[in-house]
């Protein structure tokens, strides 16, 4: 594990856009399962159930009403589910179940992501521009942004940069490239994945400069006017601030579901978002800033890289394993279910 599949990738892609992928410095960090429940404080603030479930990583004060600024989530935090232990943020994702031929549906688990330590949650990057030297703004407390559309069922107006990969091997061997590049799709796989589902899920990366949220948790973000980000490509007028690019990863072990038989026999696969999506289109993922102080702006001046960096505290797995959350209204999440979690139905269109 110790031969990142980052630099696999820089000798195999030499000069492409995985090279420079691999190659660029990235803070790149597990976050283990903190929750897994219906709560959205960002798009349902104070509500105690939201309609579908999502696993939450992160600071354990992770509340239905969580107020911009005035809720300090690194002061209201006693502990984090990341291994930099001075973030308190809030990371969220729908979740994957599989939906058997008796009509029941079981939770996918996760599994850890390549190199990190942990169990389940998700994987975090910052990624900087990767010529090294641009500078990118920290975010301000209170600061919160939404990618993806739950509602989606269709690719037409999907964000950029969200995307499944279907895994050959656990190693993730041969690497496949720059995230959402290659074979990667923005549906489900349509066929079993031996080495389980890698998703990404990749925030826009420049801000108006003003607005903490906006009504949409969208506009007060958007990505770059030309080029790429990764290419250190303009922001647009409106947002002209360079953010850190967040992105996460999510390593979906379906090796239990990976038997044709458990297939149905129509030939269609049998994944299904938490929000009831059979295509794959609605994934998305929540942001919630809570680093402590000017921790990250330090960080990303410093260009941390992978999950260990002089200038940041890191905790041990064993702490960040300690730091975990009952849900709120308990309810089944695990197991065959009759149906989805608040019995969202599921849908193809
Ligand atoms: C959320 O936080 C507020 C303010 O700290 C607290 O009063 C409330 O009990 C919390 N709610 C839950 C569901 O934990
Ligand atoms: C449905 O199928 C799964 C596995 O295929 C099985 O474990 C479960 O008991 C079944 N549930 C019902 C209600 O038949």
């Amino acid at each position: 594990m110790k031969a990142s599949p980052l630099a696999l990738a820089a000798t195999l892609f030499a000069g492409d856009a995985a090279a420079q992928f691999a190659q660029a410095a990235m803070m790149r960090f597990q976050c283990s399962q903190l929750v897994i429940e219906r709560m959205d404080p960002l798009v349902n603030p104070g509500l105690l159930q939201s309609g579908h479930v999502h696993q939450i990583v992160g600071g354990n004060s992770f509340n239905a009403s969580m107020t911009p600024v005035e809720y300090d989530l690194a002061a209201k935090s006693s502990c984090t589910t990341c291994s930099f232990s001075e973030d308190f943020s809030n990371y969220w994702t729908a979740n994957i179940y599989f939906k058997g031929k008796n009509g029941t549906f079981k939770r996918v688990p996760q599994m850890v992501n390549l190199g990190l330590k942990g169990s389940g949650g998700i994987t975090v990057y910052y990624i900087p521009p990767y010529d090294g030297k641009t500078k990118v703004t920290a975010f301000k407390p209170g600061f919160r942004m939404l990618v993806g559309d739950p509602n989606l069922r269709t690719k037409k107006s999907m964000q950029k940069q969200i995307c499944h990969r279907c895994e050959e091997n656990v190693e993730q061997s041969p690497f496949g490239g720059a995230p959402c590049t290659g074979e990667d799709t923005a549906a489900f796989p349509s066929k079993p994945c031996p080495g389980g589902i890698r998703t990404t899920i990749t925030f826009p990366t420049c801000w108006d400069g003003k607005n903490l949220d906006s009504p949409d948790h969208k506009s007060h973000v958007a990505y770059p006017s030309s080029g790429s980000f990764e290419s250190t490509g303009p922001c647009p007028t409106t947002h002209p601030i360079r953010l850190p690019q967040v992105m996460y990863e999510v390593i979906w072990d379906t090796r239990e579901f990976n038997d044709k038989s458990l297939w149905p026999d129509d030939g269609s696969q049998p994944l299904v978002y938490s929000m009831g999506d059979g295509t794959g289109y609605g994934q998305h993922g929540d942001y919630v800033f809570g680093w402590k102080g000017d921790a990250l702006q330090k960080a990303l001046d410093a260009r941390c890289s992978g999950d260990r960096c002089s200038a940041l505290k890191t905790q041990t797995v064993e702490q960040a394993l300690a730091c975990v959350k009952q849900q709120t209204v308990a309810e089944p999440v695990e197991g065959w279910l009759t149906e989805l979690p608040g019995g969202m139905p599921v849908t193809y269109k």
